[in-house]
């Protein structure tokens, strides 16, 4: 069967690629490269012994979307990395965000809803209950007003696909809400490459242990936590690139409830900011060079996933620890720092 990776090459799409080529889905992948870079080819090459089809392509594009899906009209699953994903550049540059995460959405779905069976994930983010009252947090939790242009692409996101399926019984679609992903896979070939300076907590502490960066700064300490740092499902890409997998299978093989479902994909476990960090040090053998100061605007208290719907129904779950998730980081950012 053949799958369509948008944003194939990113962080996330390229381990979830490498899992699809391991269960010998064949796959195309469309990125246009503005946050990622061709040699992720060869990482994905070297790991699976498989070179999957790429085609750079911009999916704002909708007369190139259009002629892919003409192309390659034996298409009919879709996951759908494609994205802008910086939450302060969102607020600085809204349009580009509704632009990137909302047309190539629709886009894509305009050439799905006339398909006979058609499938299609999509990558959300638990950014979608901001704090929820309570947790762990379950799906059926309430969402709430976003933060930023980019969390609330994610929750337009969800209502464009719950409203086509509603009226499309062919389209059969899941939204996953990834907490925090980390890691890279285990051989070091493909993981994480932010560009500039890092906005989330692990590259941060990671660039900070290999010397680019002097510091990492702990934002707050007073929030009512046992340590008053804040709390998050840290949750290893690989095990979150096996959930795709798991849902994929899950709507080829109609086992799905509904044609619109979402799903939370976490450990189910928190973990403080100077929890990470101190498992980094013991994984690492490194002494952190860290300060502890204000808090960052828009950061809520703790977040972490009621995972049973995913358990039950999807029949995946987490396998890896924070250690074993922070230590392939490390290993990670050695490699491309060598
Ligand atoms: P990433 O930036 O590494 O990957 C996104 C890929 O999409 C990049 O390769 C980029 O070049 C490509 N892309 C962007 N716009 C495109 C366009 N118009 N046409 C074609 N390709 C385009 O990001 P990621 O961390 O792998 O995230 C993947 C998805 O998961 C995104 O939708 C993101 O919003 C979502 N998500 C990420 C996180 C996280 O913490 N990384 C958390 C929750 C949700
Ligand atoms: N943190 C620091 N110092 C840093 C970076 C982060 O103390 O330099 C802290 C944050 O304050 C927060 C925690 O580490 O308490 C995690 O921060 P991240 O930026 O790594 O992650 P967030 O939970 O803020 O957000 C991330 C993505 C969002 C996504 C969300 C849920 O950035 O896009 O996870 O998936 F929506």
């Amino acid at each position: 069967m053949k799958i369509l990776v948008t944003g194939g090459l990113g962080y996330i799409g390229s381990h979830v690629v490498v899992e699809l080529l391991n269960e010998n889905f064949e796959v195309v992948i469309l990125d246009n490269l503005s946050n990622s870079s061709e040699n992720v080819l060869d990482g994905i090459t070297a790991i699976t012994h498989k070179k999957p089809e790429f085609i750079k392509l911009d999916l704002r594009e909708k007369s190139a979307v259009q002629d892919f899906f003409k192309k390659y009209s034996d298409v009919s699953g879709v996951i759908h990395f494609a994205a802008s994903k910086a939450v302060g550049e969102s607020v600085e540059l809204p349009l580009l965000y509704y632009e990137n995460n909302l047309n190539t959405l629709i886009y894509l779905l305009s050439q799905l809803k006339d398909k006979n069976n058609a499938q299609f994930i999509f990558s959300s983010s638990c950014t979608v209950y901001g704090q929820a009252d309570e947790l762990p947090i379950t799906e059926s939790a309430p969402t709430k007003p976003a933060e930023s242009p980019y969390g609330n692409t994610k929750q337009i996101g969800e209502e464009i696909i719950k409203d086509i399926c509603k009226v499309t019984p062919n389209l059969n679609a899941i939204a996953l809400r990834y907490f925090n992903p980390i890691g890279a896979h285990e051989s070091a070939e493909i993981g994480e490459l932010p560009l500039g300076v890092p906005q989330n907590l692990v590259p941060y502490i990671t660039q900070t242990a290999i010397g680019m960066r002097e510091e990492l700064s702990v934002f707050g300490d007073d929030y009512p936590t046992e340590d008053g740092t804040c709390i998050r499902d840290y949750i290893h890409v690989v095990d979150l690139a096996k959930a795709h997998v798991a849902a994929l299978k899950r709507l080829v093989n109609a086992k799905n409830k509904d044609n619109f479902e979402v799903f939370n994909i976490g450990t189910g476990k928190g973990s403080s900011v100077l929890e990470v960090i101190t498992a980094f040090e013991k994984v690492s053998n490194t002494k952190l060079n860290y300060k502890i100061v204000d808090r960052r605007e828009g950061d809520i208290t703790a977040a972490y996933a009621d995972t049973h719907k995913a358990n039950t129904e999807l029949g995946w779950k987490s396998i890896y620890s924070l250690e074993k998730a922070l230590l392939s980081s490390w290993k990670w950012e050695q490699k491309i720092r060598s």
